[in-house]
């Protein structure tokens, strides 16, 4: 890029980030290809939508749109505090989990710190760094999941380091760390050093359970959000939980009205039924284990997942993906992970899977 003396970014760091790569929209794809029954499994969405008492609860706020949201989102942090039993003080909500990414980064970041995170990990992470100028210091992977030994060390040598950032499960690679092993790493990480364990997928790993780690360690921040199993990505909501003096730092510079008064209501209200998330994990859990047979069935090598998605090794993963498009289905190349030769599946309807594999045999012949 060119550099125009006049317009110089705040740190030349800024300069490198890579605008982030989103799935495909369907719309997208349908103008290009002209194909109208485009099937989208390139961004974690969850395929059965939203709970029903969403639509209920986004109407009843219609008639009030002129007014602006509550700014401290109570009703919405009175439900994420029941449900989570933490203080309505630890909770910090966001417009969408990446929101509150950035707002971590913001608020302990400067241009002389450093932020962990490992390969292959949540590509934000490394976004955020260059943001704020930062180091960003990525641990390599192992076995395509985090390497805590490794990632401590890094921390330990390196005086500067203010945040890590864990996704737990991991976007893309779907892998899992567990409670005892959360535990054991932050108990070597000195206090003034936060880490951030980013939840995204954690109601598809309904055994992991790592909110008691909140009670242990003061440095820690969870990060949960709505996109995902809860099915509200086009809402942008997410939250924060953690002590309540951290949690005071990140709200000074938090928009004032960072969730909509709709997003708000639909959020409180999809907290309310977790039936619906129940049915989502099965649902989850078949289609992935029916995808897992038809991936070994056509010989390709997966990463076994505990999320909603599949991370799947199927050679050239440029050209098959360029094929999956022109016949209409969406799915999410890897290269930008340094994963060439990967794509990442989300999971979707059964009707979905079956056209995705119905296309991939046709497409890998
Ligand atoms: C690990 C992880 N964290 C955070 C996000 C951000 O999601 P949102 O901003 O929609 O909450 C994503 C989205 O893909 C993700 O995969």
């Amino acid at each position: 890029m060119e550099k125009n003396v006049q317009l110089t970014p705040a740190y030349d760091s800024i300069l490198s980030i890579q605008a982030y790569q989103t799935g495909k929209p369907i719309e997208e794809l349908s103008r290009e290809f002209g194909i109208h029954d485009v099937v989208k499994l390139a961004s974690n969405e969850n395929p059965m939508g939203c709970s029903p008492s969403v639509t209920l609860a986004i109407t009843e706020h219609l008639s009030q749109l002129a007014r602006y949201p509550d700014g401290s989102g109570y009703y919405l942090k009175q439900a994420i505090a029941d449900f989570t039993d933490v203080n309505v003080d630890q909770i910090t909500l966001g417009n969408g989990s990446n929101d509150i990414l950035d707002m971590i980064a913001r608020s302990f970041v400067s241009n002389k710190d450093a932020i962990v995170y490992s390969q292959y990990a949540f590509i934000v992470y490394s976004m955020v760094a260059k943001m704020q100028g930062a180091r960003g210091i990525e641990v390599p992977a192992k076995r395509f999941g985090h390497d805590l030994d490794a990632m401590r060390d890094a921390v330990l040598n390196n005086d500067n380091v203010k945040v890590v950032f864990i996704a737990n499960p991991n976007n893309p690679t779907g892998t899992l760390l567990t409670t005892d092993e959360l535990r054991e790493f932050l108990q070597a990480i000195p206090e003034h050093v936060l880490v951030v364990i980013d939840e995204a997928y954690i109601e598809y790993s309904p055994e992991s359970n790592n909110r008691g780690l909140l009670d242990e360690f003061e440095q820690l921040i969870l990060v949960r959000t709505f996109s995902k199993a809860y099915g509200l990505a086009g809402l942008r909501v997410g939250y924060a939980l953690c002590n309540a003096e951290v949690a005071a730092i990140i709200n000074r510079i938090r928009q004032p009205f960072n969730v909509s008064r709709v997003a708000q209501a639909a959020a409180q209200a999809a907290l309310s039924d977790q039936a619906f998330i129940q049915r989502v994990q099965q649902t989850n859990q078949e289609q992935m284990q029916w995808l897992a047979k038809q991936f070994d069935a056509l010989g390709l090598g997966f990463i076994p997942s505990y999320a909603n998605f599949l991370m799947v090794e199927v050679g050239d993963a440029k050209t098959v993906n360029q094929k999956l498009m022109e016949q209409g289905v969406i799915v999410r190349p890897l290269a930008g992970y340094g994963l060439e030769n990967w794509l990442r599946i989300t999971v979707g309807l059964p009707e979905d899977n079956i056209r995705l594999i119905d296309t991939l045999h046709s497409v890998l012949v």
